[in-house]
């Protein structure tokens, strides 16, 4: 679980994080959704650690991540993974070679040891005949489930990816958030996705936090997004005809089910 307690951040006189709190669940997808420039990537650069945050604090299972020291702190990030938007591979090594770095970088494993790690994860991310080639020849999906490898390959109990569908045509975007759910759910990390792609919201949104110029605007489940009565969300929801009608069905395909449990006057109210 990771808490964001009134976390804040300004670049020079604009204030683009205004007292962010949030939970992150174990195990679990945490979206952070909003319209480009809404501050998805700043807030998770404060809460991995890349940007200090002005005011604020960030717990890792109970452990106050601002407040550690450099070594604290560079013990800590070995716990987490991290898919950077553009999946950032290094261009001049092979596919194996960028997933084996980290490895060379933070354990002392064996050769043999080190290429049976990355066997494993190719073979966790679908890919099992890439090994040798360079980022430049293969597809913009296969790179992201490299970029996922890589991010996994130290076993991290925190997976964040931001903006895992960038560039990417529906359907690998759906590929790519099954592998993020299926991932997140058989070691149970706890992932965090920016994103602001609605059909992942609806595919693999667990725990939703909608930001809006900066502040956390809307908290919910993908089930609840779809009830709820906030209108920033909505017009963010809305912003397609498509994603319109989606909604529509999908509202008389949740009204048959919860109506059973009798649960949808509290839904409606959220
Ligand atoms: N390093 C930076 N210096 C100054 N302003 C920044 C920096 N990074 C982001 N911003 C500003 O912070 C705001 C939020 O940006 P960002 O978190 O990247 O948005 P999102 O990821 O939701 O698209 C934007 O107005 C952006 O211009
Ligand atoms: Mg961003």
């Amino acid at each position: 679980m990771i808490e964001v307690k009134h976390i804040r951040k300004s670049f020079d006189d604009k204030v683009v994080i205004k007292d962010v709190s949030a939970v992150m669940d174990t195990g679990k997808c945490n979206l952070i959704i909003g319209s480009s420039g809404s501050g998805k990537t700043v807030l998770m650069k404060c809460i991995v650690g890349l940007f200090s945050p002005d005011a604020g604090d960030v717990l890792y299972d109970g452990q106050d991540f601002t407040h550690m020291t450099t070594q604290e702190k560079k013990d800590m990030r070995r716990q987490i993974g991290m898919l950077f938007q553009g999946s950032a591979l290094f261009d001049s090594m092979t596919v194996e070679e960028n997933i084996m770095f980290p490895l060379d970088m933070f354990t002392n494993d064996t050769r043999g040891e080190k290429q049976k790690r990355v066997d494993e994860v190719l073979d966790r991310v679908h890919l099992t005949d890439a090994h040798k080639k360079f980022p430049a020849e293969i597809s913009g999906g296969m790179k992201k489930r490299v970029g996922i490898a890589r991010a996994i390959v130290l076993n991290p109990k925190y997976l964040f990816c931001d903006e895992p569908n960038s560039g990417l045509d529906p359907q690998t975007s759906l590929v790519i958030d099954k592998l993020i759910r299926e991932i997140t759910v058989d070691f149970n990390i706890t992932t965090v996705v920016n994103t602001h792609d609605m059909n992942s919201v609806m595919e693999i949104g667990d725990k939703i936090i909608y930001m809006y110029q900066g502040e956390k605007e809307w908290e919910g489940s993908n089930k609840e997004i779809i009830f709820n009565n906030n209108e920033k969300l909505n017009s963010f929801i809305f912003a397609s005809d498509f994603l319109h009608d989606a909604k529509d069905m999908r509202m008389l395909e949740m009204r048959g089910k919860i109506s059973d449990d009798r649960n949808m006057d509290d839904l409606l109210n959220k």
